[in-house]
Parts: structure tokens; C-alpha cells; sequence
């Protein structure tokens, strides 16, 4: 059993992603051009905002967010303490200081109260000008944003949401990569819209920040005249070089249909198939309020404590079945951080989660029979 079975998705797909793929090939429009011209058209179009710029990665895309705001030494940036390093790396690398706030045990997101309360602490402490935060969608569930951007906007933090893992997800409608002022995502492979390679993007209703994104993008080249094939070669501010290849975005275009077709109703089923099997059994299960749609990036539960995880997840794998644990160390906790104003943080219930959390294998590909299988085999070994 694969974790997440990208081949069984590239049998189904193969014809339509061949033939984009001969197709950049055979016109050798390698870098930029119509074909990533119209993935963003479509990308932006399916979230609902104005403007789509794609990159290289999903860490490039909110580290150029964060060069956007001019945000670095000096400002404080506030990230849930369990997530990818990325969400922490990217205000660290432009020389800000994350602040990690703890999460909700049931939703895994940003918990609201917590937020407010290590705002007012750096308030007090007067060390860093808070700037900014940057909200998870972690495992494929859009943040608590009723909750989170009244916040924003009462101590005037810019809003970027880290939607690497949310694409697809929904509130009430209303799409991930939408809810902030700037949104980004990843393309990595495994991601719910994974591309063949790293890959990323950046969403944004305000035409002055995404007109420096895309100058960004490309070493800060001049987009006054964006027809004009020399402007590349003039190079009005420091940028970095971040490009989505053509050939990703065309393999991107058939998986983006049918991700926007079938795949998110099928990966809910696949969720709702664990959730009826599991929902006896003595684990913690994923929490999604009423009126909320995950893309399940990742299933994953709680195991009681006392159960030892690496034992269970070996028996697992003995049984053909791979299991992950995103993620064993809470942001602050991490060595990059050490001995910096970012390790200190009040989260103990990432601290617990880091103990007891377990994601089980999670795609829209996969059949009933495998869940039972998932099921019976954790219940079996969990006693
Ligand atoms: C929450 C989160 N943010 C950012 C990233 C970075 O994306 P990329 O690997 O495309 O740089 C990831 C990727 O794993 C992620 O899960």
C-alpha cells in the first residue's frame, strides 16, 4: 500500500499528461509562456482571487511574501507551533523573529485565544514591532479565520496564509489561498495538488504587492513593460530566481481538473470511510467544524498516551502499511531556534500532539477494502 499512491493517479491520468508534456517539449517553451500564463488564470480563477503568480516552491512563495511586506530584523511574526519548518524558516530567513503560538488539539490550526494572548506578551515586552501572521491550513483544513482575522485586524498584523497543504478546502464555500492578505501553496508532489517536482504559488487581490511578486520572482526585473523580452535584464530591486517550470505547470493543468473534478469528493470519502471505521476505537479523530471542507492532505489521529508509537508504526509496516508522523518536534523546539527569542513559547498542546499524533495512508485513489485494512490493522495492534 502506498502512503499517497501517485502512480495509481499517473495510470489514470497518463494520456492527457503525456501529451502536455510533449508538448512542451516539442515547442522547447521550457521556461514561462502561454502554458503557465493559463494555469495561473485557472488557479486564480478556482480560488476566487485576482491574482495567481506561480514559483519555484511553496517556501520561495512566502518568503517572497514576507520580502513583499518589507518584513525583517526588528518585527515579530506569529506561526502556529505545529507545522512544516517552513512556516517559522521563512520569517527567520528575512531576519524577523517568529513567535510560535500553540494549536487547537481537535483542529490541529491556530488556536485564536492563544494567538491574542503572545500578541499582548510582545506588546509588553516591547522588544519586536508585531507584523504579521502566518496561518497554516495544516493537513489540508483551512484555519479558524472567523477567529483569526479579527485579530489581524485589531493589533494591524498582515495576514499570509500558508496554504501548502489547504489547497482545495473550503469555509463555507469560500476557497483556501483566499483568506489572506497574501496566500501562497506548494506543488510538492504529495501535496493535494502535487506537480512532478517542487513547485508553488502566490495569491493575491492587491495588484501593487503582485506586481512586485512577479518582479521578485525573476531578480527583481523591471514589469513596467511586461511585452518587452530585455526587461528581464533590468533589474530595478534584489529578487531571487523562483520560476514554476513549464513543464510543471503543464503536468499541473489534467491534475488540476481532476482534483477540481473528482479527487477532493473522493479523498472525503476516504476520510469519512476512516472516521466511521476508527470512530469506536480509543483514538482521537480529525475535527472539521460544520460548514468546513478539508482537501486531507493528510488523515491523522491521536494515539493514547502510553501507546509506543514506533512499535505500532513497525507492526504497521509489517503488515504492508506505511504510516508518518507529521510532526514529532514542535516548531520552537527545533535547533534551529535555539538559544533565540523563537524558542521561547508556551505550547503544550503541540507538545502533546508531537507525542501522540499518526497519519495514515491518505489519497483519493484509495478503495474501501485498504481503509478496513488500515483500520483493522491499527485497532488490532493499539490494544
Ligand atoms: C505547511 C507547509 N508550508 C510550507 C511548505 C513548503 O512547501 P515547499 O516544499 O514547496 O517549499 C510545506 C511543504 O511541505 C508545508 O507543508
Amino acid at each position: 500500500m502506498e502512503f499517497r499512491d501517485l502512480k495509481k493517479q499517473y495510470e489514470i491520468l497518463k494520456p492527457q499528461i503525456d501529451k502536455e508534456i510533449l508538448e512542451v517539449i516539442s515547442s522547447t517553451h521550457f521556461i514561462s509562456g502561454p502554458k503557465i500564463r493559463k494555469l495561473e488564470d485557472t488557479l486564480a480563477e478556482y480560488v476566487g482571487v485576482k491574482h495567481c503568480i506561480t514559483c519555484g516552491n511553496g517556501t520561495d512563495a512566502i518568503t517572497m511574501a514576507l520580502m513583499v511586506w518589507n518584513i525583517g530584523p526588528g518585527d515579530a511574526v506569529f506561526v502556529p507551533d505545529f507545522t512544516f519548518f517552513s512556516s517559522g524558516e521563512c520569517p527567520a530567513f528575512v531576519g524577523a523573529t517568529p513567535f510560535y503560538v500553540d494549536v487547537d488539539e481537535h483542529t490541529y490550526n491556530l488556536d485564536a485565544v492563544k494567538l491574542e494572548e503572545t500578541i499582548k506578551n510582545v506588546i509588553t515586552e516591547g522588544k519586536y514591532i508585531p507584523k504579521a501572521l502566518v496561518s497554516v491550513d495544516l493537513f489540508g483544513l483551512p484555519a479558524d479565520y472567523d477567529a483569526i482575522k479579527p485579530i489581524c485586524e485589531k493589533y494591524g498584523l498582515l495576514l499570509l496564509e500558508d496554504g501548502a497543504q489547504g489547497f482545495g478546502g473550503d469555509i463555507k464555500g469560500k476557497y483556501a489561498c483566499s483568506f489572506g492578505d497574501i496566500s501562497t501553496t506548494s506543488f510538492f508532489p504529495a501535496k493535494p495538488l502535487g506537480c512532478y517536482g517542487d513547485g508553488g504559488a502566490i495569491f493575491t487581490n492587491n495588484d501593487k504587492w503582485a506586481d512586485l511578486i512577479r518582479s521578485i520572482c525573476v531578480h527583481g526585473k523591471d514589469t513596467s513593460n511586461p511585452n518587452d523580452p530585455n526587461a528581464k535584464y533590468d533589474n530595478i530591486r534584489l529578487g531571487m530566481n523562483s520560476r514554476l517550470d513549464t513543464l510543471q505547470a503543464a503536468i499541473l493543468m489534467p491534475k488540476f481538473e481532476a482534483f477540481k473534478n473528482y479527487e477532493i469528493d473522493d479523498v472525503n470519502r476516504v476520510a469519512s470511510w476512516y472516521t466511521d471505521l476508527l470512530i469506536d476505537a480509543n483514538f482521537v479523530l480529525p475535527m472539521i467544524k460544520e460548514g468546513v471542507n478539508s482537501s486531507w492532505a493528510q488523515y491523522t489521529i491521536q494515539l493514547p498516551k502510553g501507546i509506543n508509537r514506533k512499535g505500532l508504526q513497525e507492526k504497521m509496516r509489517s503488515a504492508g502499511i506505511p504510516t508518518m508522523v507529521y510532526y514529532a518536534k514542535p516548531m520552537h523546539l527545533q535547533g534551529a531556534f535555539t538559544g533565540t527569542d523563537s524558542a521561547v513559547a508556551d505550547c503544550p498542546v503541540t507538545e502533546r500532539l508531537c507525542e501522540t499524533v499518526l497519519s495514515l495512508p491518505m489519497h483519493p485513489y484509495m478503495e474501501k477494502e485498504e481503509v478496513e485494512l488500515v483500520a483493522k490493522t491499527l485497532k488490532e495492534n493499539s490494544v
